[in-house]
């Protein structure tokens, strides 16, 4: 495996690989890497000749009061874990050749942006989109795979990839969890034990959706009352429960066919979200 910090570098390794035919599976990340981050990983190898991860702590999707300076670092052990996985290039650019000076061009998905996440963080999705534009032009990957975890950003991106008409398939993996049922994530390590005891109730609230709904219950505003009754703790801030269309992400009066729950808390000052996708048989 080799890593790669300059754009010039990056672009001629990338041309050799399309010079043979090679098919190219691309995974962005922001590093330090968890089962999560390596289950795409390796999907991207199973499924491409060549596998191109970035890691990149991209400043624009931050807001001024997130966590930015203090979001986990740690290169040599992600070139550790990816190379296991299979990558066969890992991209570290620094931000200043991400962002040069002059610097002027975004990219701002509407609609979906505006939503769920967006709605708390102002601008998050158009660092998203702008940085995986970035990326993708310079990686020009077949396929590029994201997690179900961040399901908006997922879904932000693959309408970013048709309404600008950019040739890569977009796959959107299933969420990797501990035993306990809390997701993965690089923010997991800012939880002390207590917090962490509170974060697996995402995942139970999650279930217990599902099993209300499977014994009948259509109202998704009783749901969301149940939901908010169990989540409601000291210590826990709601940012939102969301009951929507899983296309769409418009909110959803009645429940039928397939659609998303979505969950964003804080737990002390560690924001974390989930979500589950519920179908029902009829
Ligand atoms: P990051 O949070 O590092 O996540 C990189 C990819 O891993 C995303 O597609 C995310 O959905 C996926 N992922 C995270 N936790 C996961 C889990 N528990 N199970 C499965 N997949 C998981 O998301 C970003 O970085 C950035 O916003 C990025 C897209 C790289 C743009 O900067």
């Amino acid at each position: 495996m080799r890593l790669i910090r300059s754009l010039s570098a990056i672009t001629s390794a990338v041309k050799v690989f399309r010079k043979s035919k090679n098919k190219i599976g691309f995974v962005p990340t922001m590093g330090a890497f968890h089962e999560g981050h390596i289950s795409l990983i390796r999907r991207a190898k199973k499924e491409n000749n060549k596998v191109v991860v970035s890691v990149f702590v991209n400043p624009i999707q931050f807001g001024p009061n997130e966590d930015y300076r203090k979001y986990p670092r740690d290169i040599s052990r992600d070139k550790e874990l990816a190379e296991k996985a299979g990558c066969d290039i890992l991209f570290y650019p620094s931000a200043g050749s991400m962002y040069p000076k002059g610097f002027n061009t975004h990219v701002e998905p509407e609609g979906l942006s505006a939503l769920m996440c967006g709605k708390l963080r102002p601008g998050h999705f158009k660092g998203v989109a702008t940085i995986c534009a970035k990326l993708f032009n310079i990686v020009t990957p077949d396929t590029a795979y994201f997690g179900q975890k961040d399901y908006q950003q997922a879904l932000i991106i693959k309408n970013m990839v048709k309404d600008l008409n950019m040739d890569i398939r977009i796959k959107i993996l299933p969420i990797v969890r501990e035993i306990s049922g809390l997701a993965l994530s690089s923010r997991n390590r800012y939880l002390t034990p207590a917090e962490r005891e509170d974060a697996r109730l995402l995942y139970r609230v999650l279930k217990k959706a599902r099993s209300i709904i499977r014994q009948g219950e259509q109202d998704s505003s009783k749901l969301r009352s149940i939901i908010d009754n169990i989540l409601k703790k000291p210590g826990i801030k709601i940012e939102y429960i969301s009951i929507v269309d899983p296309d769409t992400l418009e909110e959803k009066k009645m429940i039928d066919s397939s659609f998303l729950v979505a969950l964003a808390v804080k737990i002390g000052r560690t924001r974390l979200i989930d979500n589950m996708m519920i179908k029902i048989k009829n």
